[in-house]
Order: structure tokens, then sequence, then C-alpha cells
């Protein structure tokens, strides 16, 4: 099976590139990330990618006139790594049209709620300031909209009376690092098929 290059955008702490990074160097994934990008350059997430010996690329976005041509400069360097796959891991961004034409049907993210309840920032402490008894991630591809692309994978959290925002968000945490490295290999082995708002997950 050939391997695949993921390049992974990240803004904040990091714990999903992990996941990602574990699961292709335990060869859970036939893939490698071969670059991360952040829009924040003290991204713990960062870190991570040079400890595992990953060219990790901080951008600041005022360095550029606007959104497009910061874009144009992540394109450059996701295309100048090979990326097959981009991995929107905690990157807190809208992506724009210049990358989403760049890397069509290859964009991939991961959302802390079940959508399409509770999209946008903070889907976990949404869901458990609205009471409801159950929660959880959603791994999808992305398109022009807030969390609005096809979802190729969810896993669901129940919600207990003594949870507090953060041991829901810890809980659904568990299982974002479970379900978003799941997602990619059926990517990278070919498993998913795109049919209008439908994935459909190839035996
Ligand atoms: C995760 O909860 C993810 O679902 C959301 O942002 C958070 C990123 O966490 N999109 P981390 O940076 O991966 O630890």
């Amino acid at each position: 099976m050939d391997i695949k290059n993921l390049g992974v955008l990240a803004s904040g702490r990091g714990s999903n590139l992990q996941s990602i990074m574990d699961a292709c160097a335990a060869g859970r994934i036939p893939a490698r990330v071969t670059v991360v990008i952040s829009d924040n350059a003290d991204a713990y997430a960062l870190e991570r990618a040079r400890y595992a010996g990953i060219d990790a690329v901080a951008l600041n976005t005022d360095d550029y006139i606007d959104k497009a041509e910061y874009e144009k400069h992540i394109t450059k360097i996701l295309q100048e790594h090979n990326v097959d796959l981009v991995c929107l891991a905690g990157y807190m961004r809208m992506v724009g049209p210049g990358l989403l034409e760049a890397y069509a049907g290859r964009i991939m993210n991961i959302h802390p709620a079940l959508l399409p309840a509770f999209p946008g920032l903070h889907g976990q402490e949404q869901a458990w300031h609205y009471g409801v008894k159950y929660s959880g991630c959603t791994v999808h591809f992305v398109d022009d909209g807030m969390d609005t692309g096809p979802i190729i994978l969810q896993a669901v959290v129940l919600v207990s009376d003594n949870d507090t925002a953060d041991t829901l968000a810890a809980r659904i945490l568990e299982q974002e690092h479970r379900i978003y490295p799941e997602a990619i290999n059926l990517y990278c082995t070919n498993k998913l098929v795109v049919e209008g708002r439908k994935v459909r997950i190839l035996a």
C-alpha cells in the first residue's frame, strides 16, 4: 500500500496532531505527517511536530495582505511537502476558497460535538450548557461552511448529571483521539466514497 503524506494545520495544544502522529508511527495509518503549519507561533502543536522530527512552520497572518495570500502560502508549503490530505486539528480559522480549491475533497476536520448540532467554537461547552443527554465528536470533510461538510465518523459520549463542561470535554477528547486517526486511515486506504452529503465507508 502506498504511504500518503499528511499536512496538519493546528493553532493550539495539538493533542489531535499527537494522536495522528502516534497512529502513523505505530503503523495504524499508512501515512506520515510531512508538515505541521500553525497560525500561532506559540502553538504547542509546533513543539510536538519538532520533537517528532517533522517540519513545523509558523505563519503570521499579519504578514499577508489578505487571506487569499496567506492561504496561497499555505498551499505552496503543503505542495512542497507533497501533501495528499490536509487535516485540520484545532485550526481556529475558516478555510477560504483558495485552499479549498487546491485540496478539493482532501481536507478533513475534527469537531467536538455531534454535528450538525453545536458547530463553531467550544462545541463541548455549548452542548453542556444546552443540557443535552449525549454529545460527542465528528470527523468531516471540509467545505465552505462552518463545520458543514460531509460527515465521515462520529462517536457518542453520554452526559451525566455530575459532568462539568470540562469533564465532558475530556471524555469527548478521548473519542476524538480514537476516531480522527480512524477516519484518516479510511481515507488513506481508499475506503471513503463521497456521494453528495453522504460518505459511504467501503468494507
Ligand atoms: C479539539 O477539541 C478539536 O475537536 C477542536 O479543537 C480542539 C483541538 O485540540 N477542533 P487539540 O489542539 O487537538 O488538543
